[in-house]
């Protein structure tokens, strides 16, 4: 299976020392920064949007693994490609035209990915799996940082590799919401190799040392 890699969201940083955050990131083991927009329609909640990925971008020198949790994201590929972003995921709810999505995301010079909302059939991603550098799992409801991760993840994380394997492909499988340093060896072993984690990591004592941690977990 493809190497591991450890993704700290940016939502849990501190956005008075954004610099710093992102040096921290820049400077740990962690492999992209992962950035949540949130638009106050699609989830509950507002995070940021361009400028600040400018800023986190200015100082990263680490890939943007960018989440858009908004309704209609085809309106502003382009303009989150030009701040920086390096992936970008869509929600496969949040679109009508998803395929089209997808081609205007790699057109715009990025890689594209798909996320699942919890209750989403992991069969929708059938016919869509060849188009995708990734498919991003929730395993939390989004729109909010540091909740608890639900169980229901490992079984969806096996259906889908064994998708993904019966295809003959080599997509990532991101897992986003309370992954921590207890479950990440769990959902290695389901087939999962990406990880996000926010609160995890920036609410620790060292934020660092909880990224190396992850990271050796993972990859054990
Ligand atoms: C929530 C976001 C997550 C969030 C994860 O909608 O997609 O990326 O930052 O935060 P933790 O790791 O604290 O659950
Ligand atoms: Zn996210």
């Amino acid at each position: 299976m493809a190497s591991k890699l450890i993704a700290p969201s940016m939502l849990a940083a501190d956005f008075g020392n954004l610099q710093r955050d992102t040096e921290m990131v820049n400077n740990s083991e962690a492999d992209w920064f992962h950035i949540d927009v949130m638009d106050g329609h699609f989830v509950p909640n507002i995070s940021y949007g361009m400028p600040v990925i400018a800023a986190i971008k200015k100082h990263a020198t680490k890939p943007l693994d960018v989440h858009l949790m908004i309704e209609k994201p085809e309106r502003y590929i382009e303009e989150f490609a030009k701040v920086g972003a390096d992936i970008i995921t869509v929600h496969y709810e949040s679109t009508v035209h998803l395929h089209r999505t997808l081609r205007q995301i790699k057109d715009a010079g990025c890689k594209a990915g798909i996320v699942l909302n919890i209750t989403t059939p992991i069969s929708v991603l059938e016919d869509i799996l060849p188009e995708c550098y990734m498919i991003l799992l929730m395993s939390i409801n989004p729109g909010f940082g540091g909740q608890k991760f639900e169980d229901v993840t490992y079984q969806r994380i096996k259906k889908l590799r064994q998708m993904i394997d019966q295809q003959g492909l080599n997509t990532r499988i991101e897992i986003d919401g309370g992954v921590t340093d207890k479950n990440i060896e769990k959902l290695v072993d389901a087939g999962a190799d990406t990880f996000v984690a926010g609160s995890h990591v920036f609410k620790s004592d060292n934020p660092t040392a909880t990224i190396k941690k992850l990271k050796t977990l993972a990859n054990s």
